[in-house]
């Protein structure tokens, strides 16, 4: 939160700065998740989401490219997911029961995304992703993990390590530093680091197909075919981490888009369509540990049935309207940063934007970001002036600067970005001047 103190700001967000004023005496750091403070001017206190839309305490509308930190990729009133959870709540919550929904949706995903010819429910990303660990190191009898640098699959003592290029280590205070001591950092898109680095003990690569946490990176020609080969060489695991591209870079995901199939598939957020759900896929084979009941998985909140219900409808739609849907969301992204990336160079304005498929990041930075590793230049606070700007204008983005695409989103929505856009750059062009 800014601590300066704007008059206008203060006016145009009263009620947000309101909230988080009230809100930090009993609401640790005033938010459910630390990033959602960093949005400047203030955490933006949301009333109410409408298609592509949010409006604010203080009545201000936003045209929404946070979607819910991803999920939201139907928009925030998407009519069939609605009535689904409507319908669902109808017949009571039956939290933890064995209900014919679970199962209708493994089949509903084993349809959508190649790798997926078994399935496990659980909540978040970051259990999934403890659970596909967890098979891999069952299915195989072996301890290590390959992981890449800037790469995030949650906030797991075991994997939450080298999120950042630069930062090696644990990426929390708190963290058990023993708890990571199997996995092996790598450099994404550097396939042959993987195959100098692989042999038979380790038990997996976990890997971000298209690197969207690290800057929106798709990955470099062959890097995910050479990963593949060199984890079938010595019987490691492959597992994407598809918990944002999954539903998003294609219906089936990022192993859709590349033509690359790993062994387990992390799926989270899109699948869910706002509501708490995530899973593990794999093939048959890899799954095995688990679909034989050998492997211990457990949950309460497992397959919860208004998250199925919601994850069955956000599919059904996705699937029936793939053709039109994806294209129009990869076009939009691409109009935006084609525009923001003219604005930028034509006003000297040293912020750029990235795009992977439906998804894309801004950023400001002291020279070319080509290659993940050249993010070591964002400048983070600049991008959040920027972002800051962009938010006074009515565009709302992750604070960091990601921005996602919605079905939801309309050319006039883009129009409007790319207005919003023009005056933030004037704003960054000013305080570089100044
Ligand atoms: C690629 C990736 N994996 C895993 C996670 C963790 O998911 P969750 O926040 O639902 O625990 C995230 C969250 O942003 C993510 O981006």
């Amino acid at each position: 939160m800014s601590d300066s103190l704007d008059a206008a700001d203060r006016q145009r967000f009263a009620g947000s700065y309101a909230h988080r004023k009230s809100a930090l005496s009993h609401l640790a750091y005033g938010v459910s998740s630390t990033p959602r403070a960093t949005q400047n001017p203030v955490a933006i206190a949301v009333e109410r989401g409408e298609g592509a839309h949010v409006v604010d305490v203080d009545g201000n509308r936003y045209i929404d490219y946070a979607l819910g930190y991803g999920p939201l990729i139907l928009g925030h009133t998407p009519p069939s997911v609605i009535a689904a959870i409507q319908d669902e709540l109808g017949r009571g919550l039956r939290t933890a029961s064995v209900h014919r929904g679970e199962a209708e949706l493994a089949e509903l995903i084993a349809a959508c995304v190649p790798s997926a010819e078994q399935t496990s429910f659980v909540s978040t990303g970051t259990e999934a992703i403890q659970l596909a660990l967890r098979v891999a190191r069952a299915a195989t009898g072996r301890v290590k993990i390959i992981k890449f640098r800037a790469n995030y699959h949650g906030w797991a003592d075991g994997i939450h390590v080298g999120n950042a290029i630069g930062q090696d280590g644990a990426s929390a205070l708190g963290q058990d530093p023993q708890a990571a001591q199997s996995v092996t950092l790598l450099d994404w898109g550097d396939a042959g680091q993987v195959e100098a680095v692989l042999d038979a003990s380790f038990a997996a690569v976990i890997v971000e197909p298209a690197a969207i946490n690290g800057g929106c990176f798709e990955p470099p020609a062959g890097f995910l075919e050479r990963v593949r080969t060199a984890t079938q060489r010595c019987g490691a695991l492959l597992i994407f981490d598809e918990v944002i591209t999954g539903f998003r870079l294609a219906l089936g995901g990022a192993q859709e888009r590349y033509g690359v199939t790993p062994d387990l598939s992390v799926l989270g957020k899109a699948l869910g369509a706002g509501l708490p759900i995530s899973a593990v896929s794999g093939s048959r084979a890899a799954m095995e540990i688990l679909s034989s009941g050998r492997l211990m998985h457990r949950g309460t909140f497992n397959g919860n049935p208004l998250s199925v219900a919601a994850a069955i409808a956000c599919l059904k739609v996705l699937q029936a309207e793939r053709g039109e849907i994806y294209p129009r969301m990869e076009g939009f992204a691409a109009q935006l940063c084609g525009f923001l990336n003219d604005e930028a160079v034509r006003r000297g304005v040293p912020v750029r934007a990235r795009q992977a498929g439906a998804a894309f990041q801004i950023f400001a930075a002291n020279g070319p970001v080509e290659t993940l590793r050249d993010t070591a230049k964002v400048d983070k606070d600049k991008t959040l002036v920027f972002t800051g700007a962009l938010l006074r204008q009515g565009v709302m983005t992750l604070p960091r600067g990601l921005c996602y695409l919605s079905s939801a989103h309309s050319l006039a929505d883009i129009e409007a970005t790319e207005a919003a856009i023009a005056v933030a750059m004037e704003t960054m062009a000013r305080s570089t001047t100044a």
